[in-house]
């Protein structure tokens, strides 16, 4: 297994938001995790990063231990992971290219030279011309936004991607184009992915597996093909996107 969390948990405070989450993902698979606001997804990503400490369970990468690593070591194991985050998260100071290349001037002390026509063939690879490279954040639509962060997210290579909602707020015809990118960068390189959205047409898109995530635990994971057939009552009201079922919102039990 690529990737394999077994049990783990994290609280704030009062607040149990992961409560014995295990999931895996085979080398080379795409896996999608969809589920509701605020149940625990972008944390789950977060721990598998060391970004959070989980209270308890296990998190592997290629059989090893990822919780509490440290220095030297944590760098290492952080210089296989692209992420795409939610929201893009583009640093606005500083140039398109730049942010591309950040983490392979920052992280992996890339020479400047070298990072630039790294970055502008990862540009070309999601469809910028090479002259976007000069822009900055602020001066792209929402689309082009988020083809540099896949850019970036791309640029050392990584044998590991995370995409924390990459469509959230596109058009879906924008969406789809970006879904499309996803799948074509992650083939080339052969990466295991997992990512996270609410949106199915995305999920049935990219995934190769899909799990859900209720209340903080993976409730099924199948292959993306039988996410019609899961026989799972919340599943069916997730995808479906109905207001009656078994998920009961928040919001109407207050
Ligand atoms: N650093 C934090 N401190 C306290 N609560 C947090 C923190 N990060 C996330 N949470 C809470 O954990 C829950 C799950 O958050 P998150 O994983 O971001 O949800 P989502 O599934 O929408 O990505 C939310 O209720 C959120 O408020
Ligand atoms: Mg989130």
């Amino acid at each position: 297994m690529h990737i394999e969390l077994e049990n783990v948990r994290k609280s704030f405070g009062p607040k149990h938001v992961l409560n014995g989450l295990s999931l895996k993902v085979e080398k080379g698979k795409s896996l999608v995790v969809i589920g509701g606001s605020g149940t625990g997804k972008s944390v789950m990503l977060k721990c598998i990063l060391g970004i959070l400490q989980p209270d308890s369970g296990s998190i592997k990468i290629a059989g090893e231990n990822a919780v509490g690593l440290r220095g030297e070591a944590r760098d290492k194991f952080l210089a296989r992971f692209g992420m795409l985050f939610q929201g893009g998260a583009l640093f606005d100071s500083i140039s398109v290219w730049e942010n591309v290349a950040f983490g392979l001037m920052q992280g992996r002390h890339t020479p400047r030279a070298k990072a630039r026509e790294i970055a502008m063939e990862k540009l070309v690879l999601v469809g910028l011309s090479a002259d976007v490279g000069k822009l900055y954040p602020a001066e792209l639509s929402g689309g082009m936004q988020k083809r540099v962060g896949l850019a970036r997210a791309i640029a050392a290579d990584p044998e590991i991607i995370f995409f924390d909602e990459p469509t959230t707020g596109l058009d879906p015809i924008m969406a789809d184009v970006i879904n499309n990118l996803i799948v074509d960068c992650v083939k080339r390189l052969g990466a295991t992915t997992i990512s996270i959205t609410h949106d199915m047409a995305s999920a049935r898109k990219i995934a190769d597996d899909i799990a859900m995530i209720y209340k903080g635990e993976i409730i099924w994971q199948g292959p993306a093909k039988m996410i019609d057939r899961s026989g799972n009552p919340y599943v069916d009201q997730f995808i479906l996107g109905r207001a009656d079922g078994p998920i009961k919102m928040d919001v109407l039990k207050a």
